[in-house]
């Protein structure tokens, strides 16, 4: 593995104004060449002093990576002071719930994080709380640069409402390389089945060993585990057709995902309703658990804490040749506080430069299709090489695959599966889901 983002890690930086919020550092702009902002105004003209960002990037990693948009955001931008008002949650469970009242108080940040598809359309869209940034794409040349695919899930009735700024693959199994050794089990390749994991789990088991580190205090963490389930299970164009409502939630298949589900819960850590998934990646780091099902941030989490030689990955068992994408970008509030700065920070966010500084950190590949992967560690070139080549669908756990509503009666009915297991009830939550939706 390409271990020299240690050295990144360690790039000290000088001066920045920043407050609030997880991240720290100040930029050296001298150091530093990011931002095309050819096109942008000079918030000195327009009298604007500060910039507010909203996001749910208060982890390890994920501060990292805020931190180096802030530090890019900064070089083009240096007087101007940048607010965190990042508030933590793995999924943003919790900065939702916050923004949304915000937004209807009509206080908006100057932007805010957003996946696309559903969430954006539902939360943001539609209710009327952004401005379109189509003028942003042409004046950009990002029609040119983000793949067709993902400006799909940002445009709505022709107009363009998001620049992501980096791609995540959501059904990646992370697992301590050091304990599976001790007990004599191979490190899984890209065709391992559920089948497959079951049996390292019961050695593991025997072994008094945790095969799963689950932080269900972040109920997403748990969603997130089912729906690689349930793509293992229907495979890609059947997992996709089910959030279309072309499949039933009554389908057998589902049945099989949620029996698969609880039986994780046989060799899961013990304190799992307390912690959080960065919790639980400590005890993978620590060896006293193997697996967790998550997304790549959790790589940029190991970069933080220097734990990436420890860990290894593959995707989820049953879903190789399958990419869940959860996707990260930034949004224009009608109303910005400091619209000027807003369409700054969006620039920011839509450069080359700023996406290359940030994804290593986070643990994403950028959102550009021009990034240079020849740069990108070990982990995102097998991430973007996944990206490139298999079949790439949604995420209910990260907002893209359904509605707000959909997801948030699956949050609802997976907090109650996690105390019972009962598999015959969180079906049935799942087909009234499906039928409110209707
Ligand atoms: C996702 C988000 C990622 C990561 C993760 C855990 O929804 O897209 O960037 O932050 O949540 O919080």
């Amino acid at each position: 593995m390409s271990r020299n983002l240690r050295s990144s890690l360690a790039y000290q930086t000088s001066r920045r104004k920043l407050v609030g919020g997880a991240a720290s550092a100040a930029a050296a702009a001298s150091m530093l060449r990011f931002g095309p902002a050819v096109m942008a105004q000079t918030p000195e003209s327009a009298g604007e002093d500060q910039l507010e960002i909203f996001s749910w990037w208060t982890t390890a990693g994920e501060a990292a990576g805020l931190d180096e948009l802030f530090k890019a955001f900064s070089v083009e931008n240096p007087d101007v002071e940048i607010v965190n008002a990042a508030v933590a949650g793995g999924a943003g469970t919790n900065a939702q719930v916050a923004l949304q009242a915000r937004l209807s108080a009509n206080q908006p940040p100057d932007s805010w994080q957003s996946h696309p598809g559903a969430e954006l359309k539902a939360r943001y869209v539609d209710p009327g709380f952004c401005d379109p940034i189509t003028d942003l794409y042409e004046e950009q040349g990002w029609n040119d640069t983000i793949p067709q695919g993902v400006i799909d899930q940002i445009t709505f009735d022709d107009d363009k409402y998001l620049i992501p700024v980096g791609v995540h693959r959501g059904n990646v199994m992370f697992y301590n390389k050091q304990v599976l050794a001790d007990n004599g089990i191979e490190e899984p390749t890209d065709d391992w089945t559920i089948d497959d994991y079951f049996t390292i789990a019961g050695t593991l088991g025997e072994a008094g060993i945790a095969a799963y580190a689950l932080g269900s205090k972040d109920t997403f963490a748990v969603v997130q585990l089912f729906e690689n389930i349930l793509l293992g299970a229907l495979g890609p164009d059947d997992y996709v057709s089910i959030w279309k409502g072309d499949i039933g939630w009554d389908d057998e298949r589902v049945t099989t995902a949620i029996e698969t589900l609880a039986k994780f819960f046989d060799n899961v850590n013990s304190d799992h309703a307390a912690l959080t998934w960065d919790g639980a990646a400590d005890q993978i780091y620590e060896g006293t658990a193997v697996f967790q099902s998550m997304g790549d941030w959790f790589y940029g989490d190991a970069i933080a804490k220097e734990k990436q030689d420890v860990i290894g990955w593959v995707n989820h068992p049953s879903t190789g040749g399958s990419f869940v994408a959860v996707i990260d970008g930034f949004t224009l509030p009608k109303g910005a506080p400091h619209p000027v700065n807003a369409r700054n920070w969006l620039i920011t966010c839509g450069s080359a430069e700023a996406q290359a500084a940030f994804a290593p950190f986070k643990g994403a590949i950028p959102a550009r299709s021009d990034a240079d992967s020849s740069t990108f560690n070990e982990y995102m070139q097998w991430s973007a090489g996944a990206f490139g080549e298999d079949a790439v669908v949604p995420s209910l756990a990260h907002g893209s695959a359904a509605s707000p509503q959909f997801q948030t009666s699956v949050n609802e009915a997976i907090i109650t599966f996690i105390v019972d297991l009962d598999v015959a009830t969180f079906q049935d939550a799942l087909v009234f889901a499906a039928e409110d939706e209707a």
